[in-house]
């Protein structure tokens, strides 16, 4: 990648790019709202601006760092352009809600008016900024937060979406856990907001309707919540005989390190979507994590050939597995990179999101995929294994699950 995308990302160059635009950004405003749809760069030649809108600070600040590490990483195999164009990233902090990322995301439309953006971890952020991107008609290709409706009854043309629906790994995942609990009861437990409770529903649905029993349900503050020993005493009063949850990023790590303190790792087994051991939870989590299975789209052992390449590439240049956050970023850059490669003329929010429509199958580490008519990847889900490593531990690939 060139330096210069780079550097505008770590701040200095891009706080140059800010101050030169503060004027610009005034006239905007006094011109009213169809001024604020001409996006930066947006003519026939010259950069594309796009903007990053990630947590770079909060409980899934690791994943932010992911999901950035994605994005260069296609940029730099592809001489730092998309589309042919060169690019100019402008990167805000979603923090840990709406209240952080809906200002983040004015700004990236109405001050640096970049032409599309990239990025979002939480539902709770996608469920709150999307009237804007509707409404601004930019483009928001979002590369992780799972909120179902985005892709389903609130679907919309602006909205695009390279990761996952919550209700999905959790859905392919009840079937499953229910063969291997039996006539035991299942509790289920997870973070306290919109991707908790689609994924709990998602599980339940496919999870009681092959027979499995849920034998208590609880949801615990969303980044609040730093002892667990309350909600762990609950579970063990429950008469349980295994456990469902929903936790990412600083939240999985400490649920499974007390989850394993508390003694219930070798009583009652632990199941998750992928997102629990994913990444730097799944280092920090340590010896507590080994045996978990989980349920997600993409693991670094995926056997196809475009993941072999990626998952070694990726290694050599940031020193960890790539995870399930870095190759949806990964292949955002990827279907903006066929969208802009096949704009004839100036580059609108309007000839992008078009361009989105006519994606053709992206050639992904986690295999080949297409969007569905809603903007959601059409993609299988797989058993993994928590397993050591070499020095570390990984999630390996068990089998496909049927759904
Ligand atoms: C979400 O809020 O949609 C979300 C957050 C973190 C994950 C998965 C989903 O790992």
């Amino acid at each position: 990648m060139s330096r210069q995308v780079r550097a505008g990302r770590i701040f200095p160059r891009r706080v140059l790019v800010l101050a030169g635009l503060v004027a610009v950004a005034t006239t905007v405003a006094a011109c009213g709202g169809s001024a604020v749809r001409e996006a930066e760069g947006g003519g026939d030649e010259g950069p594309v601006k796009l903007g990053v809108l990630v947590p770079l600070s909060g409980v899934y600040a690791p994943l932010g760092e992911d999901m950035n590490q994605g994005f260069d990483l296609y940029l730099d195999e592809h001489d730092g352009k998309l589309g042919g164009r060169e690019v100019e990233l402008v990167t805000v902090d979603e923090g840990e809600g709406p209240q952080t990322a809906v200002p983040a995301a004015e700004k990236l439309i109405r001050q640096d008016r970049v032409a599309a953006v990239t990025g979002v971890v939480s539902s709770a952020v996608a469920l709150g900024v999307t009237d804007l991107f509707n409404e601004s008609k930019v483009p928001l290709v979002i590369s992780n937060a799972g909120a179902d409706d985005l892709t389903g009854e609130a679907s919309s043309d602006y909205v695009w979406r390279t990761s996952f629906a919550n209700s999905e790994p959790n859905a392919a995942f009840g079937p499953y856990v229910a063969d291997q609990v039996g006539d035991g009861g299942v509790y289920v437990i997870a973070a306290d907001y919109a991707a908790g409770k689609e994924a709990m529903g998602g599980f339940k649905e496919t999870f009681e309707a092959a027979g499995g029993k849920v034998a208590g349900e609880q949801y615990t503050p969303f980044g609040e919540t730093q002892d667990f020993q309350p909600y762990l005493n609950a579970i063990q009063r429950s008469g349980a005989e295994a456990v469902y949850c929903f936790y990412a990023g600083a939240e999985a790590v400490a649920f499974v390190k007390q989850y394993k303190q508390f003694g219930l790792a070798d009583e009652l087994p632990l199941y998750s979507a992928g997102f629990l051991t994913e990444g730097g939870a799944l280092d920090a989590q340590g010896d507590a994590a080994l045996g978990i299975n989980t349920s997600l789209h993409y693991a670094p052992d995926l056997d196809n050939p475009t993941n072999e390449r990626f998952s070694a590439t990726y290694q050599d240049r940031f020193d960890e597995e790539p995870t399930t956050y870095a190759v949806a970023s990964y292949d955002a850059a990827a279907v903006l990179d066929q969208a802009l490669g096949s704009i004839d003329g100036a580059v609108t929010g309007e000839a992008i999101a078009a361009a989105l429509g006519e994606a053709g199958e992206v050639d992904s580490p986690r295999g080949t995929w297409r969007f569905s008519e809603t903007h959601n990847p059409i993609q299988t889900y797989y058993l993994r294994e928590v397993r050591k490593q070499g020095d570390g531990y990984t999630n390996a690939v068990v089998r496909e699950l049927e759904g």
